[in-house]
């Protein structure tokens, strides 16, 4: 929350995107600093996905720039996905393999070595029940699976998140753990990008919120120092009518 005031890891600047000829996002300015958790609120078909899309180089901007850590993401792909942990809405890991051996699995994938006990502290880190390091995900909870994608990306050191509707599905008590996972791997220096129709969720968690409608930043909130963004405010906005309407 101290993070405004640090340096610019995500950009999308005066970003245009068009999809089949539909203009999809239109002239869209937001940042994210180092330490910050910003959540990008929108309704079905805002844009959400596609601008997390674009900011990974699946989509190319007819204008604009997606800038990561400093990059323009077209003309430095691989050094952004490197640094990025993108988890779309239903992480995709293997179903018939255990925790341990998808992780193993993916971290040899991107050639990076790590002990048992490293692995055996990221699934502390993120609160995964040691009885299921040994089970296979198809017996895995939603959040279960979740916190497995995201203690992968702890491993590959991914200092920066981009996250698609990352509580949707979940219940309370695996919001709850969800947010705080994410605010501990925030003051820790990790920069997050989530995306989400959650207003309460959103407001729970997020250091700011840009409310996107088709394509548009139409507003952006700002928790206070000490303190939550207002859900009411939010809510208002997102659903245009003036707060206690
Ligand atoms: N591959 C595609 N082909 C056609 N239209 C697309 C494609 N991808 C996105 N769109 C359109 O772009 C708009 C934004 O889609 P996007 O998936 O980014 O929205 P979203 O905010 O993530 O929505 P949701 O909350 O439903 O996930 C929608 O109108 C969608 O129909
Ligand atoms: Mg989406």
């Amino acid at each position: 929350m101290t993070s405004r005031q640090n340096k610019t890891v995500i950009e999308s600047q005066s970003l245009c995107v068009q999809i089949k000829g539909i203009s999809v996002l239109k002239d869209l300015n937001f940042k994210v600093g180092k330490g910050e958790i910003y959540a990008l609120l929108g309704g079905n078909g805002a844009g959400k996905s596609t601008t997390l899309k674009t900011l990974l180089g699946f989509n190319k901007p007819k204008s604009g720039l997606a800038i990561i850590d400093g990059e323009s993401v077209g003309d430095a792909l691989v050094s952004v996905r490197k640094k990025t942990a993108y988890l779309p809405e239903n992480a995709s890991l293997y179903p018939h393999l255990t925790a341990k051996e998808n992780i193993e699995y993916f971290l040899s994938l991107a050639d990076i070595k790590k002990s048992n006990d490293e692995i055996e502290s990221a699934f502390k880190l993120v609160g995964l029940q040691s009885d299921s390091w040994d089970r296979q995900l198809l017996t895995y909870s939603k959040g279960m699976r979740q916190k497995t994608a995201i203690a992968l990306a702890v491993l590959r050191e991914a200092p920066i998140f981009l996250l698609d509707e990352p509580t949707s599905g979940l219940d309370p008590v695996a919001i709850d753990e969800f947010n705080q996972l994410v605010t501990e791997l925030a003051s820790a220096g990790a920069t997050i990008l989530m995306v989400t129709h959650d207003v309460y969720g959103a407001c729970q968690v997020a250091d700011r919120i840009g409310l996107l409608r088709r394509g548009e930043l139409v507003g952006e909130f700002e928790a206070p120092d000490e303190g939550r963004i207002d859900t009411e405010l939010v809510h208002a906005a997102f659903a245009q009518r003036q707060p206690n309407e």
